[in-house]
């Protein structure tokens, strides 16, 4: 349902993205692998438009959506937890929850009580200050709020960074329950590999801006992560 192709792109003179290719499937989970520095969140900006390639394609359901706008691909279902999950921190739990789908115009009818389902806490917290939150609470709301937007391609940029075991094992839970629906692609952006080989249908990994290894979840081997992913 997403295909990137050979897509590069340049921040400030250096060329990050030397042409990237990979395809994500419809609903299944791909995970986006690599070392620190090697382009995945840049990827990620280049698919949701927040990164303009200077080279190559992005497709989404067979449209080329490599030009469009960051809300036209939002609209168009792409939804986006950027890295460090980007809540407003003076806004309430549930003003943060809205704002994403009153930005679309959406009108919530099950997905509040779905969010509430996968994510209970949220629920509890309503009236608080998203600020308030711990970092996983943060990583959740950050989640239920793209997932308020009904996206066909849910995008998270490493959901477990720096957030504490129990919250990792629910967003694992939520993502798992949300691929046995069938209803969403997701790529994940991680480095936890445990948590990718328990969720992922199929993975790639970066190095230096181009994909090095790619394929069913089942080909990543500890050979692979030997060369590729460990420092
Ligand atoms: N805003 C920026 N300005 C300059 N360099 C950047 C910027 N964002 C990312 N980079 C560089 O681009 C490369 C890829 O970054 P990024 O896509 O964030 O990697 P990853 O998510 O895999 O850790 C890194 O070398 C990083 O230093
Ligand atoms: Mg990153």
């Amino acid at each position: 349902m997403l295909h990137i192709s050979q897509v590069e792109a340049s921040i400030g003179g250096s060329r990050i993205l030397r042409g990237v290719d990979f395809a994500v499937a419809s609903n299944k989970v791909f995970c986006l692998m690599g070392r620190n520095g090697v382009g995945k969140t840049s990827t990620l900006k280049s698919i949701v438009g927040l990164l303009t390639p200077s080279r190559g394609a992005i497709h989404l359901d067979g449209h080329d959506i490599t030009h469009w706008s960051p809300d036209k691909r939002a609209r168009a279902g792409i939804g986006y937890v950027p890295q460090g999950r980007d809540i407003f921190p003076f806004l309430t739990v549930e003003e943060n929850l809205h704002i994403g789908a009153i930005a679309q115009k959406k009108k919530l009818n099950g997905q509040l009580d779905r969010v509430f389902e996968l994510f209970p806490i949220i629920k509890e917290f309503l009236p608080r200050k998203g600020g308030m939150l711990s970092g996983g609470q943060q990583q959740q709301l950050a989640i239920g709020r793209a997932l308020l937007t009904e996206p066909k391609l849910l995008i998270l940029d490493e959901p477990t960074e720096g957030i504490q075991p129990n919250i990792i094992d629910q967003i694992g839970e939520a993502i798992k329950l949300l691929r046995s629906e069938g209803k969403m692609s997701i790529l994940l952006v991680e480095q936890y590999l445990d948590f990718c080989k328990e969720l992922a249908d199929d993975f790639a990994i970066l190095n230096r801006g181009a994909v090095v290894c790619a394929g069913p979840v089942e080909a990543l081997t500890d050979e692979v992560v030997k060369a590729h992913l460990t420092v």
